[in-house]
């Protein structure tokens, strides 16, 4: 058991408790607590069909018209959605009979399994590749070209002891793309079919003492998704051993009211399960602890103790229980960097005449927020503006197998550029990134669905979504609601019911309530690329997201020519029309780039849609890097910041997007990961990062020069030269020859020299910040590609099996100096007790697949993603060479 805390008062109690009871409950064997919670990672076999070769089908869909014979077993998955549908009217009732199949082999022990591939959960099967490459694929650029489809079969045995059969046992999947279906013993006991829920499944009464064989079947259709959606089990799988009288799944609810320096009321709801079979009468008592910021582990004093409750739990039913204390002196969540994100548990103990059964951890924050109409986002009475990126959920060159450090290292770049806010676009993270979002300091939209009952691909969600909606919206809610970083719920992403006036507006509204239902604490809300001030879908929201139509599309005279639809900057009218509510931009920009890219001519405007003679190439798939060119419906960050500065009220934005992620190449589909990162896959900051920083982080001296010095075919051209900085004014050399010395005017957020005739040397800006000097910098012309350096994230890693070393490998001249240009083919290798899972360079047309172990550099750097072994320790050494390089060696320690 992973218990943060087992107070000296719950030991007491263990040694109250008659033993009689505790047969009848079986908790002896569950370990002080009544509670174990283990992983089943490791020890899977797993197979793959592109084909469906079964039969089984969840139901019919388009991509499965074909399957001969086909069995649908839609009547016996839909029943695990019950727990989370309101109304017992509308509850699934489980058939009375067996599904149509017999002896199905995959499901039975017996199974000759031995040539199925072992592997270690999470699992992402089409990260591996290779990409399609040929036109039209069956997978294509939108899903990143990866083999996502087909049938996915993992086996595994679970061995049980007679004793845990007198509990409850549950299996709890993280995630698992997609149509899950699960099988204990050949029985079929339920699923779920979207890949992005967390769920549960109760396999108490399907167990046996011994060994016992589960088998899961997943089947993905080719066109699920906008993006690459991954595919497995790609989020961790438990087991979970409680008595028959427990907390039920996501079974507590902490809200915090009245929040002040010197005191906060905490409500909690407590939700206690029974699966016995006699009515019982239970104590249930919860005492608030700190968790400790440095370690993460709870405090040893108890800051509030919640008043114990009796309560009566009628056999197989559910009952909940609420209470409220007050808290002297709370330490406020808040985000970082103006706060602390201070942490609570909570731990709920539910006993029988002092006897433990349960004992449940909650992580909460306490801290109180307003959603200002005028004002925006007040913190615990700060003012705290909105500096936010979206996010997709997959992992760069490791795919939607969800890691902690690969998570954790994201959100520390995004840190250092400035980022307080993050859009779980446009589907609910994993369970442990809204940890990290909560401990290191994060604000989060979560959202859940990028369509209803109108789907955007022929295989996403809305062929389910009658069936499904209500269930994983609640269960969705109820997994995520004690996250502190958690300040709204978005239950849709420009969905095709904001073009249908009432119609969409009155399943917003049904949404919406639902939201309203799980959670009166938090705003819920819809984001609107289409909706305007004067239809009825945002009277549905509680605040506005807005999808670029805050900073106007296609508005300006260098996107006239392009289709589509034409919208002003909308903030001002959107604010008069609902002055009640907060408004942000939920999606900004689409800038798009790739990493040290340069093209001329280059516009003077301050931003033009990129096309083949502006700023992109459809041949080599880049797109330059003056930070200049868009989507043809997104704008430069430049003009985002006009229409934010001259709408004060507006909350903030969520840049679309932080990273790029896999899939959604716009506007080259025939790559295979995104244009629109400020930082790229690899996690290299490209130059739109500086630009960020630039006003995200006034505060920081710094100073970024674009582009590069390396023309050696445009001596005497013209070559634009832009400078982002946080100074008010700059002067900038070329050779020592002044450029000019300029002012940031108002609504201009970059400094740019558009006549500077190229000659190779050095380019130098001096700048100046309230007429004080502020911060300078060069850079120069390099010299011949001579040597590789490399670079780690981290000099010592755990030999857990899942903590990473990322490893960045530069490209340099004689003196040192990245060499801008330089795409040399390294090869990479690695000693002692670690492994080369994936090697990267940001480039979205590289289709090189991530295993590989040789990697061109991309505008000068590659990266390598190098994973431990579990349990094995000792020295790695990982090696870089390139013909006719100097190569490079590292060391990293695995402790
Ligand atoms: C069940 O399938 C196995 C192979 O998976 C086969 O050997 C056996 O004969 C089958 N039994 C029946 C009753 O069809
Ligand atoms: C617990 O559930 C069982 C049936 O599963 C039932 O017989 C019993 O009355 C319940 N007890 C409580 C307290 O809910
Ligand atoms: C518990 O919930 C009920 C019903 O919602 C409410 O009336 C009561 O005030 C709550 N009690 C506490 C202590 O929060
Ligand atoms: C490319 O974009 C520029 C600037 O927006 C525009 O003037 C030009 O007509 C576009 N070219 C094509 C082929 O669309
Ligand atoms: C964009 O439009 C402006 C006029 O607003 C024009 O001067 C400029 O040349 C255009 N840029 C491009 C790349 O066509
Ligand atoms: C795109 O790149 C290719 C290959 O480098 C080059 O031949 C072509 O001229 C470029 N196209 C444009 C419009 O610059």
């Amino acid at each position: 058991m992973n218990l943060k805390i087992l107070p000296a008062v719950l030991q007491s109690l263990l040694l109250l408790g008659s033993s009689n009871l505790a047969e009848a409950l079986s908790v002896t064997n569950l370990g002080q607590g009544g509670r174990q919670r283990t992983g089943i990672n490791s020890n899977w076999r797993f197979w793959r069909t592109e084909q469906n070769s079964d039969g089984i089908i969840y139901d019919y869909r388009p991509d499965l018209v074909d399957v001969e014979n086909a069995v649908v077993l839609k009547p016996w998955i839909l029943p695990s959605a019950n727990d989370f549908i309101k109304d017992p009217a509308n509850h699934y009732e489980v058939p009375s009979t067996s599904p149509p199949i017999s002896n199905l082999s995959f499901v039975q022990a017996s199974l000759d399994e031995s040539d199925w591939e072992k592997v270690t959960l999470p699992h992402d099967w089409a990260i591996a590749g290779p990409f399609y490459t040929e036109d039209d694929p069956i997978v294509g650029g939108g899903m990143g070209r990866l083999p996502v489809h087909g049938v996915g079969w993992y086996r595994r045995e679970l061995t049980i002891s007679k004793q845990d059969l007198d509990g409850s046992i549950y299996l709890d999947i993280d995630g698992s793309m997609s149509y899950t279906m699960v099988w204990v013993n050949e029985k079929l006991i339920g699923g779920w079919p979207y890949g992005y829920a967390s769920f549960r499944l109760d396999l108490t009464s399907h167990l046996k003492a011994g060994d016992n064989q589960l088998a899961i079947r997943l089947d993905n259709p080719p066109d699920s998704a906008r993006w690459y959606p991954g595919a497995g089990l790609y989020r961790s799988v438990w087991i979970t051993k409680v008595s028959k009288l427990h907390v039920g799944q996501w079974g507590t609810f902490i809200t915090s009211r009245d929040v002040a320096v010197d005191s906060a009321t905490l409500d909690l709801v407590v939700d206690v399960e029974n699966t016995s079979d006699s009515d019982r009468k239970v104590d249930v008592s919860t005492n608030v602890y700190e968790v400790d910021a440095q370690t993460g582990k709870a405090g040893k004093k108890r800051v509030a103790a919640f008043p114990k409750k009796s309560i009566e739990v009628a056999k197989g039913e559910k009952t909940s229980t609420n209470s409220s204390v007050e808290v002297k002196n709370p330490r406020l969540w808040g985000p970082l960097p103006t706060q602390a994100p201070n942490l609570y548990v909570a731990v709920t103990i539910i006993s029988i005449e002092g006897r433990v059964l349960d004992t449940y951890e909650t992580t909460f924050g306490i801290r109180a927020i307003t959603y200002d109409p005028d004002q925006g986002l007040l913190v615990n009475g700060e003012h705290v503006r909105i500096q936010g990126v979206n996010e997709h959920h997959d992992l760069g060159g490791i795919g939607a197998a969800f890691n902690l450090r690969a998570a954790e290292r994201k959100l520390e770049i995004l840190h250092e550029l400035g980022v307080n806010a993050i859009r779980m676009s446009h589907n609910p993270p994993a369970r442990e990134l809204l940890e990290l979002t909560d401990s290191m300091g994060f604000l989060v939209i979560d959202e859940i669905f990028d369509c209803w009952e109108l789907g955007k691909t022929d295989g996403d969600f809305h062929l389910i979504f009658s069936d499904w909606h209500e269930a994983d919206l609640r269960n969705f809610m109820r997994r995520d609601r004690n996250h502190a970083s958690v300040i709204a719920w978005s239950f849709g992403n420009e969905v095709t019911e904001q073009h249908n006036g009432e119609e969409g507006a009155v399943l917003a509204y049904r949404l919406h309530d639902m939201v309203r239902d799980e959670d009166p604490t938090r705003p819920g809300t819809s984001s609107m690329n289409y909706a305007k001030p004067d239809m009825p879908f945002g009277h549905a929201m509680d605040i506005l997201s807005i999808n670029y139509q805050g900073s106007g599309i296609r508005d300006t005279p260098n996107y006239s020519n392009l289709q589509g639809i034409r919208t002003q900057p909308l903030y001002p009218a959107f604010h008069e029309a609902f002055p009640d509510k907060m408004i942000l931009g939920s999606e900004t920009a689409s800038t798009i780039s790739t990493r040290g890219t340069f093209m001329f001519p280059v516009t003077v405007n301050s931003g033009a849609p990129v096309n083949e003679t502006s700023g992109g190439n459809s041949t080599t798939l880049q797109v330059s890097a003056y930070e200049l060119y868009t989507a043809n419906f997104g704008s430069p960050p430049d003009k985002v910041w006009m229409y934010d500065d001259k709408s004060p009220f507006v909350a903030g934005e969520f840049v679309w997007t932080g990273f790029d992620y896999i899939g959604e190449p716009t506007p080259y589909y025939d790559a295979r990961s995104s244009y629109s990162g400020i930082i790229d896959l690899a996690g290299f900051k490209k130059d739109r990062f500086y630009l960020y920083q630039s006003r995200w982080r006034p505060d920081l001296p710094m100073a970024h020069i674009i582009p590069h010095w390396n023309w050696p075919n445009r001596v005497g051209d013209i070559t634009p030269v832009h400078v982002f900085s946080t100074a008010d004014e700059a002067e900038l050399f070329v050779n020592g020859e002044s450029q000019g010395r300029i002012q940031k005017d108002e609504f201009t957020y970059r400094f740019r020299w558009d006549e500077v005739k190229y000659e190779p040397g050095n380019v130098k800006v001096k700048t100046y910040k309230n007429g004080k000097k502020w911060i300078e910098e060069t850079i120069r012309t390099t010299g011949a590609a001579t040597k590789l350096r490399v670079t780690a994230d981290r000099t010592t890693v755990d030999s857990t099996g899942e903590d990473l070393a990322y490893f960045t490998v530069e490209v340099i001249d004689k003196k040192g100096i990245v060499v801008p240009t330089a795409d040399n083919t390294i090869q990479f290798s690695v000693s002692g007790p670690a492994d080369i899972v994936a090697t990267d360079n940001g480039n979205p047309a590289d289709m090189n697949a991530f295993g590989s172990l040789e990697r061109k550099a991309f505008s000068g750097l590659a990266l390598a993603i190098v994973r431990t072994r579990e349990g094995k320790t000792g020295n790695v050494i990982i090696k870089a060479e390139a013909d006719g390089l100097q190569a490079a060696v590292i060391h990293l320690r695995v402790n």
